[in-house]
Order: C-alpha cells, then structure tokens, then sequence
C-alpha cells in the first residue's frame, strides 16, 4: 500500500511525463525511410532464401559484409602506433585530405599543384554534400536552385532542400532504353538559367548505374561551359563503375582541366567499404592560392557550429591505406576485384534470365549498366510480387544492388524475375 506522500508523488511524475508528451502530441508520425525501410522489412523475413538487394553496400560472394585486407593492415598499423586521441583540425586529418585530393583530381592536376585546392574531411558523402550545400547557398550568388538528375540519390532532394535551395530536375534516364535520356539532358542544361548549379553524378549514377561515355561527357562539358554554369560533383564511387580509380574520375578531370568552376564531395564508404567510419570530403576549385585560403577560412566557420571537427579514426585509415605505396597498390587491386564481381554478377544474372529461361523481355541494361545498381525496370506490382513470393527486397524503384547477389543466389533470383516479368 502506498503512502499519501508516495501516491502525490507518483501523481506528479505520471502529470508531468503527460505533459513532456503532450508537448509533441501535434508531431506527425513520417514515413519510413524508403532504402533502410526495406532492410527492416528483409530482417523479418525467416525464409532462408531471402535476398536483400536494397541497400548499396558491397557484399562478397557469400553475401557477407567485406573488410578489405588494405583496410585491415592499415588498422593493425594504427593500432600498433598507439596514437592519442587529440581532436582533430576542424578540416581533418592534412595528410588524409590531401591523398582524397590527389586520388579525386590526380597528383599532377592543376589545381593540386597550384595550391588551389580548398579541401575539408566531412562526414562521409553525405556530409559532403551537406557543407557543399551551405557553402553555396552562403557564397554562390546564382544557388537558389540546384538542377539534379532525374532520378537521383533519394537523398539528394533533402541534402539541398534542407539547405535553403529549390531543387529542379534535369532529364537524364529514358525509360524506353533503360539507358541515358542523353538529347533530353542535353536540351534542360541548355534552357537552365545561366549561371545555375547543377549537380553530376562522376560516376556509377546511383540509382540507374547509367552513367554518360567519355565522348558524351565531352558534350556535357562544352554545353556546361556555354551556360557558365557550375558543376557540383558528387563521386560516392570513385573505383567502383569501372574498378579503375583514374578512370573513373574521368568527368571530374575533364572539367577542372577546362577551367569549369566546379565543387566536390567524396566518400570512401564504399570504395574502402568504410560505411560506418563516415569517411569523406568536400573541396572547392579555387583560382589561386590566396582565393583558397578565404574559401578556407569560410568552410571552418560553417563546419565549426555543425559538429566542430570530424572523426578522426576513418581518416587515419585512408590516410594509411593511400599514402603507404604497397598498402595503396593492394587497395587498387581490391576496388578493382570488387568491380569486376559486379560485372561478372550483372553477365550471370542476364545470361540466366534469358538463357535458362528464355525470358522474353529485354535485358542488355543489366550489362550495359555500370557500378553498384541495376535500374531493373521492374515495376511496383512486380516489386511487391519479388518481396511477397519469392523473398527477393528491393526498393520500388525497380533498382537493384549487383553487389547484393552472389554467385550461389544468382540463378534464384533470375528465376523470380522471369516469373514476375513474364
Ligand atoms: C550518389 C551518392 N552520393 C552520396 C552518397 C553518400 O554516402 P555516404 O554518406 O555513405 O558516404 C551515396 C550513398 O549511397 C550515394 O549513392
């Protein structure tokens, strides 16, 4: 039995946690994230055949997570230094930024050599092009709108709407093809307001693994240059389009060696498969030296009410990995074997489905795609049948991760899209 005493005051904790609640009582509940939405919903699935191919993280061919033998070294290394655990500068690590440097841009590139190159740590991707957001609301005078492709990153829309800019689309996939739509993107660069940023995927477009030749990115540059528009770039897969680094950058390169101004944002998520280490970069092509420590100087100042300065432990092991030759050399080598086994997994998957199947429906884009994803063309309905009869997850989108499927899956999962397709 409680006392008079204790019953008040049980009375007023229970009063006052109604009213903590009722504070929020007019917050709607959101929806789900529609990527990580699909991994909750694999998870509950006890049907040992289940695939998850919505999240873009790289699996081996035993569907397990990677570590990369590069990345593992570098950590025995760090940890046998037995480095303190100071803060690191509000840009990060110096000798990490300036490595993410040289693998974006090159050793020998212009602005590197010049000392030109303003360049932050940031938290992964993401975090990049978060601080490239601000920086060109903050700075950029024409940043009121930004034109992204359609479609892009899921995230892309918040990132720059989050930041105070109107987002617009520019045409970039033609359903028809499953390929680019590479006359429309051509037509709405053009009838862009001069002076507008717009914002490039330099490789493996996530979602539609689409992504320009060299030749039409040749066009794009010129076009971009007519309407002095200005490039954002964003690089989340530098390596893992066509499993070589330089390559790769190849968009980005163009650019910066036609004098375009351009910003971009970097992550090694998942070409050192450092997901949770939240690793990555933001830089800005300046004019000069002097012009690159006032931009500088202005990316501390955003940075430093965001979150100070960034980690320090993801940045130690990039740093490591790219600046210890050997440890760089088997790192190229890694990228590339993970590369290759999405290749060989997009063949496999296609000879399947129209070999073993005799799928009637056309497929080259599973091969003429590139990086992590595969915009399947599936429809919605054709999605829900994958997930509700054959425990195959994927967004409804239609889009796949390759890298999701391993060579002992790969025929299942044929068979289920043949059956939702045919
Ligand atoms: C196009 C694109 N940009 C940026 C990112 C950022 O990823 P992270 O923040 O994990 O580096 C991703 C991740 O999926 C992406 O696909």
């Amino acid at each position: 039995m409680l006392s008079v005493a204790a019953r008040s005051r049980t009375a007023i904790s229970v009063a006052s946690s109604r009213s903590f609640l009722s504070t929020w009582s007019a917050v709607p509940q959101g929806p789900p994230d529609a990527i990580l939405g699909v991994t909750d919903a694999f998870k509950k699935d006890n049907d040992p055949r289940k695939m998850n191919l919505g999240v873009g993280a790289y699996r081996d061919d035993n569907g397990k997570p990677f570590v990369l033998s590069s990345v593992r070294k570098a950590d025995k290394i760090i940890l046998e230094k037995g480095l303190d655990k100071e803060y690191a500068g509000i840009t990060g690590l110096p000798d990490f930024t300036k490595a993410a440097g040289e693998l974006a841009y090159g050793e020998d590139s212009a602005p590197i050599k010049e000392n030109r190159l303003a360049i932050t740590q940031s938290i992964s991707g993401t975090g990049a092009l978060r601080i490239g957001a601000a920086f060109l609301s903050k700075w950029y005078p024409h940043a009121k709108k930004i034109f992204l492709p359609n479609p892009t990153w899921g995230n892309h829309i918040p990132i720059f709407g989050d930041s105070g800019m109107q987002v617009e689309k520019y045409r970039y996939f033609d359903k028809s093809t499953n390929g680019l739509d590479f006359g429309g993107m051509i037509d709405d660069l053009k009838n862009a307001p001069k002076n507008s940023v717009v914002l490039l995927h330099a490789c493996a477009h996530n979602p539609t693994g689409v992504d320009p030749t060299q030749e039409q990115w040749d066009e794009i540059a010129q076009v971009v240059k007519e309407r002095e528009h200005f490039s954002f770039f964003d690089m989340a897969y530098q390596g893992f389009a066509s499993g070589d680094c330089t390559r790769d950058a190849y968009a980005l390169r163009k650019f910066v060696d036609g004098n375009h101004p351009v910003v971009l944002s970097q992550s090694f998520a998942k070409n050192m498969g450092l997901y949770g280490e939240r690793v990555g970069a933001f830089s800005v092509v300046c004019g000069d030296a002097e012009e690159k420590a006032r931009v500088d100087s202005q990316v501390k100042i955003l940075i430093r009410p965001m979150y100070s300065n960034p980690p320090i432990n993801g940045a130690r092991l990039v740093s490591t990995v790219l600046n210890t030759p050997e440890l760089k050399q088997e790192w190229l080598g890694e990228v590339k074997t993970m590369a290759d086994r999405i290749i060989d997994m997009r063949h496999k998957l296609r000879n399947h489905l129209e070999n073993d199947f005799g799928s009637k429906v056309h497929w080259s884009h599973i091969t003429d795609q590139i990086g992590m994803f595969c915009y399947t063309g599936l429809k919605p309905e054709q999605v829900d049948k994958l997930r509700d009869d054959w425990h195959v997850y994927l967004t409804r989108d239609g889009r796949i991760s390759i890298a999701g499927i391993s060579s002992h899956n790969v025929k299942y999962l044929a068979e289920a899209i043949h059956n939702v397709t045919k």
